[in-house]
């Protein structure tokens, strides 16, 4: 906790996994200033949360972290580049539906999550049907749900998932670097070792019908 009161206003923890309403409250308070809010699960370092909020200042950037030197480390640049519009919620990601009421959100990106790809670990999936209806709930109409993997599998799943529901692919590649949607990528920090490694990496942005 001692480090989480050094960052006053720019990350709030949960001690109890339960208990969102710190968050809640926090982030229904801020929301009113800005026009849009996106909403990173798993945001790790926050490489690509710090871009998104400097390149969208008008809107509130909100990553969701559960490990503490992660969300910590985000909010050590967001405090040295003065950034006004970023918040971390170093809590479970699956949290949301407690923290934001129906058609609150822009746009959700869910960046490199874990792949738990032995059949035994797939229910810890975080792209899921629950969290995929979850946040089609919280977005508003016209939001987005933009989603980058390396996993060819996991990344099959989750379109077909997608493909059943309410929603309409917008962005779709199997090879982003390469895709005319590399131009405006924002990278992260998984991103640039996948890059490294020279595995293809694969986008879908879906929007909410
Ligand atoms: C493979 S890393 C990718 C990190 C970052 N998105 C990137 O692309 O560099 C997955 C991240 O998701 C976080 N994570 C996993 N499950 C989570 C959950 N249920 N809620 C919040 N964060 C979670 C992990 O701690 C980790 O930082």
């Amino acid at each position: 906790m001692q480090l989480v009161t050094t960052k006053p206003g720019i990350i709030v923890a949960e001690q109890d996994r339960e208990l969102a309403e710190t968050s809640r409250r926090e982030i229904q308070r801020r929301l009113p200033d800005f026009a849009d809010c996106y909403v990173e699960l798993g945001s790790g370092s926050g490489m690509h949360l710090i871009k998104l909020a400097q390149r969208y200042p008008s809107a509130l950037c909100i990553g969701f972290e559960i490990r503490f030197k992660r969300a910590f480390k985000t909010g050590e640049k967001a405090e040295l580049l003065g950034l006004k519009n970023v918040m971390i919620i170093r809590t479970d990601a699956r949290q949301i539906n407690h923290l934001f009421t129906a058609g609150q959100v822009s746009g959700f990106f869910v960046n490199y999550p874990d792949p738990w790809d032995k059949r035994r670990w797939l229910k810890n999936r975080l792209l899921n049907p629950e969290l995929l209806q979850t946040m089609r709930e919280l977005l508003r109409v016209g939001g987005f749900l933009r989603y980058k993997t390396d996993h060819q599998e996991y990344f099959a799943s989750t379109c077909k998932l997608l493909s059943e529901e309410q929603w309409r692919t917008v962005k779709h590649t199997t090879d982003l670097l390469r895709s005319p949607y590399a131009e405006n990528n924002i990278p992260t920090e998984f991103e640039m070792l996948f890059k490294s490694q020279q595995k293809p990496l694969c986008l879908i942005e879906t929007m909410r019908t």
